[in-house]
């Protein structure tokens, strides 16, 4: 039987507003069974494609992506908040529900013939995807795929994220 990953998503209503329900990975960190559930699949999907490089969305993909680069041995590359990355940086701004917000690569890290897989924990509206795709893409790589364990795709991030397939191990409507 396969695993039962719901089961080790805790969801907690209200959070980080009212009419929100949080779909939280720290009960899957918590839990080594669920973690290496999802890097094993992760490495499964993964092993045979022609990607040579990974991208992660601070904060929360990074877990999910430095064990999953470390295994198929492939660059790991950090998408940070703005002011993190000590190097010349590429940068992107793009609209939240409220404000804006920036992130950040490293300019030396990312170039041609570069094909990323992007790694998130959970995809919602796809508005950081979205930034992260077109930032790698104007540092001239291209982006093939992306991952992320949990999908909510009645937040309509297909609308935003046509062009790229997502991938997901659970999605919730
Ligand atoms: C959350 C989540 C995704 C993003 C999804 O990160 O981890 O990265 O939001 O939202 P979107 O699809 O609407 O862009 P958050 O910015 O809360 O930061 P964190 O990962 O550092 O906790
Ligand atoms: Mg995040």
């Amino acid at each position: 039987m396969a695993f039962d990953l719901d089961a080790a998503i805790r969801k907690i209503p209200d959070f980080p507003k009212p009419g929100i329900l949080f779909y939280d990975i720290t009960s899957i960190l918590a839990n080594p069974e669920a973690f290496s559930y999802c890097i094993n699949s992760m490495v499964e999907t993964y092993k045979d494609t022609d990607i040579n490089a990974i991208a992660a969305i601070e904060s929360r993909g990074f877990i999910f992506a430095a064990p999953l680069a470390e295994r198929l041995s492939l660059p790991l590359i950090l998408v940070r908040k703005k002011g993190k990355l000590p190097g010349e940086t590429l940068s992107k701004t793009f609209d939240l529900e409220y404000g804006q917000d920036t992130i950040e690569i490293h300019k030396a890290d990312v170039g041609p013939g570069q094909t990323f897989l992007i790694v998130d924990d959970l995809v919602a509206t796809g508005g950081t995807l979205r930034a992260a795709i077109d930032l790698l893409t104007e540092a001239g790589a291209s982006v093939k795929e992306i991952f992320a364990p949990i999908g909510l795709p009645f937040l309509n991030y297909s609308e935003k994220l046509g062009d790229v397939p997502v991938r997901t191990l659970i999605e919730y409507d």
